[in-house]
Formats: structure tokens, sequence, C-alpha cells
């Protein structure tokens, strides 16, 4: 088995890849025989650059690094492709959710019209990264995408290059295992859990801490704390206001539904009306990431050019970098370690079809994820699943025919538009705002 690789972040210039890299080089067990950034942004992608040469300066000076926008060159002979594109960048994110907001619907990056329009932004250029990377990238490459929206991205290059060697990944559900963890006080690595859904749309059925069932006591928790506990508050993702309303949030969805542990973005499929009335048109989740995150970063890389320090402990992303690097080293050298990724379901939930993509554990090996079998699942579980598996199946069928009709019913069948009239008026907006990157809709 190969011991040393070749990883290449593709979507170089996005935020996080300071915070991904320092994960990806402090995991020692991970050897790395060179690091490559790769976008087709080169000015913001020399930009992060910059900062991530002070990152392996301070963790593995001695790292082959390069960056590039020459995919020939980027992703020649890749063992590992990180795929991080946000096509449209952050000013189309904030363009998804403001049209959504003015029709009165959920304004959201991956839910509801936001996510779709996003999904048929990214649908064709997820696909070109695969074709580029069977013709450069070594035979057994893994693209390890966390591209949103990743349940459509999911659908469509499973349907549109079924043999690819993709992983989708989702980092909500370990953010979730974070606070679990937290509420329990115990270490992340000492819980198991049990879960299934489509990405960003599932639950939490079973919880073990060291093997002892934990699920009630979590149960009662989040019902009355969200997924908050003092300990949360240390935590870079809790302190952000936007972040702590989301998790909690998450205990009225357990007193609605007492079943199951919810994945925080059931906030905006089941809680759409609480959703609505606290979002504000002039201050959308996507401005705010323009406003902190980027801003950042892009300070940051402004004063490494004017020849100043800068402080790396800002670029820290949590586990989210943690995740993603794991995945990356069980893929890698075959650690069988149980995580929850996105699979063709091919049986895995009984009663949902066999074509959908869903959010389940799975052991991960060099050979790819081997799923762990849900059996069937309740009505109300789903019916959810089947009505959002439906919509995403029509939107990634639109973008493929470029059939507007089809594009009208996905939209018309997402939980988070009420209404034919709405879904036409939003559809055509978006049609229009996104001109440059969707197929075109007949
Ligand atoms: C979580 C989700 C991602 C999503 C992100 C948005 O990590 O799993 O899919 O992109 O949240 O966070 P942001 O801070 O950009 O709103
Ligand atoms: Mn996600």
């Amino acid at each position: 088995m190969k011991q040393e690789f070749k990883i290449v972040i593709c979507g170089g210039g996005s935020t996080y890849t300071p915070g991904i890299v320092k994960d990806l080089l402090q995991e020692k067990a991970l050897r790395i025989k060179e690091l490559w950034l790769y976008d087709i942004d080169k000015e913001r992608q020399d930009k992060v650059a910059l900062i991530v040469r002070e990152v392996i300066k301070s963790i593995c000076p001695t790292l082959a690094f390069h960056v590039s926008t020459v995919p020939g060159e980027a992703l020649l002979d890749a063992d590992f492709i990180m795929a991080q594109m946000r096509v449209g960048k952050l000013e189309m994110r904030v363009r998804d959710e403001k049209i959504a907001l003015k029709h009165g619907c959920i304004g959201q990056e991956t839910c509801g019209a936001g996510g779709m329009a996003y999904g048929m932004r990214t649908i064709y250029p997820m696909v070109e990264l695969i074709d580029l990377c069977e013709k450069y990238a070594t035979k057994d490459y893994w693209i390890v995408n966390y591209s949103n929206p990743a349940a459509i991205v999911a659908k469509a290059t499973q349907k549109l290059r079924p043999h690819a060697r993709i992983l989708n990944i989702c980092d909500m559900p370990v953010e979730i295992e974070a606070r679990m963890a937290e509420i329990l006080g115990v270490s992340i690595e000492d819980l198991e859990t049990d879960y299934f859904g489509l990405n960003h749309y599932g639950w939490f059925t079973k919880v073990r801490c060291k093997g002892e069932d934990v699920t009630e006591q979590l149960k009662n928790h989040v019902s009355e704390h969200g997924y908050l506990s003092k300990a949360s508050y240390d935590d870079a993702l809790v302190r952000d206001p936007d972040w702590l309303h989301t998790f909690q949030n998450a205990g009225k969805i357990m007193r609605l539904f007492p079943d199951y542990l919810p994945n925080t973005y059931w906030q905006y499929y089941l809680l759409g009306d609480d959703i609505l009335s606290d979002s504000d048109i002039e201050n959308t989740r996507g401005l705010q990431v323009i406003q902190n995150r980027e801003k950042k970063v892009l300070k940051a890389a402004w004063q490494l050019e004017q020849g100043h320090e800068i402080n790396l402990e800002q670029f820290y992303v949590g586990i989210h970098g943690k995740f993603i690097v794991s995945v990356v080293k069980a893929l890698a050298y075959d650690t069988r370690s149980r995580q929850l990724v996105i699979v063709p379901n091919q049986g895995i939930i009984k009663n949902l079809p066999e074509d959908a993509m869903v959010e389940v554990p799975a052991y991960l090996t060099s050979r790819g994820p081997e799923p762990i079998r849900i059996g069937s699942i309740p009505s109300f579980y789903k019916g959810l699943m089947e009505q959002q598996n439906a919509c995403e199946e029509l939107l990634v069928e639109a973008a493929i025919e470029g059939s507007y009709s089809k594009a009208l019913q996905a939209f018309t069948m997402n939980r988070t538009i009420p209404s034919a009239n709405i879904a036409k008026e939003i559809l055509d907006e978006m049609i229009e705002a996104n001109k440059e990157y969707w197929p075109e809709l007949k």
C-alpha cells in the first residue's frame, strides 16, 4: 500500500484553506509527499496561499508546497483531491438568499431555493473536476468532496459519473457530535452514533458513549437547552451568534418530534416561520460571512504583503478540518474508521429508493465506504425524505435535460416554498441572476 500522497485542495482560494492545511499538517500519521492548492481564481488563491505558507512554516517548513491554476499540473498524479469549490463565490450566495427572501421564502445557502440555485451552478463544474481527475490523477485517486450543496452534488455526480472515485461528506453531523460530547463532558472519540438521512436532512437515532446508550440522556438535555452546554461556549462556532441560535433551535425540534435527535438543518424545513421572522434581507448569512470570515482572510493576506506578522490561531476551523482529514486518512491507510458519509442507498434504508443518496454511518476503507444497513424507517421520516429526494432528483434532471418544467417541479416540491406561483417567480428570477452559471433551461 502506498504510504505518501500528493494532496490537492481544489478551491484553494477558500477562506477555510488555511485552517484545513493546519489540520492536515498536524495529523502526523498522514504522510504528504506534495501539497497543492488549485483554483480558477488566481488572485484570490494567491492571497490565501500567503497565509498557507505561514501555516506551513510554523508546522512543517520542509513540505513541498505548490500553488496552481493549471489542472494538468495541479491534478497530475494526485492521490487525494479535497474539493471545496464555491461556484459564484459568496456574492452569489448572497443573491440566492436575497431572491428567496424577497419572495417570502427561506434564503439559505444549501436549503430551499438558495440550495437549488447553488446546485444548478455546481453540478457541471464538479463533473468537470471528475473528468480532469480521471485524466490527470493517479488511477486510484479519491475526490473527498465537501463542496455544497452536497446532497445535489452527490446525486448529480452519481447519475452523470457513476464510476467516479468521489466520496461526498458534510461536517454538520460531526459538529453536532462535538456538541453532544460537550454536553456529556466526554471526548468526541468516545461517541458512536447511529444516523440516517439525506445531507442536511437527517436524524441521530442512537448515541453510545464508550458502548453505553446515552440517547435518552441527550434527548432530555437537547429538549431543554438545544445542543448547548456550558462547555460549548468555548467553541468558535458556538460563539458565532447565528450558529448559537441554530444549536438552540434544535431544542424546539426535539420537543416537537421526540423520536430522534435532529440535524440542525431541520430548522429551515420544519421551523420555516420562525426562521423567516428572524431573517433580515440586509444582513443575510452570506453577508455575515463576507464581513467576518472573508474579511479576516483578506486582511491577513494584506498584512503579510505589507511584511507584518499575523496571528494564525484565527484560522482554526475546529472539528470541520479534523473530520475531513480523518476521512482522507481512512481512505489512505484503510483505518476503517466509522464516519457519517453520503452514499448511494442501494437498500441501506429499505423503504427508500435504491438510487437516493443517503447520509449514514460507514466504515471507511481504502476501497471506499462500507455503509451500515438501517432497515425501514417510520412514515413521517420516510415521507419527508421521499419528498426531498424527489425534489433534488427533479433538479438534477432539469440540469441534465435543460428542462424548465422539471426545474419548476423541483422548486414547487421543496418544503420551503409554499406555492407553485411563488416557485415560478423565484425560479424565473434565479434564471436571470444565474445566466452566467446555469445550464440553459427550455
Ligand atoms: C456547516 C455545513 C456546511 C455549510 C456551513 C455554513 O458546516 O455542514 O455545509 O456550508 O455550515 O457555514 P457558514 O458559517 O458559512 O454559514
Ligand atoms: Mn454540510
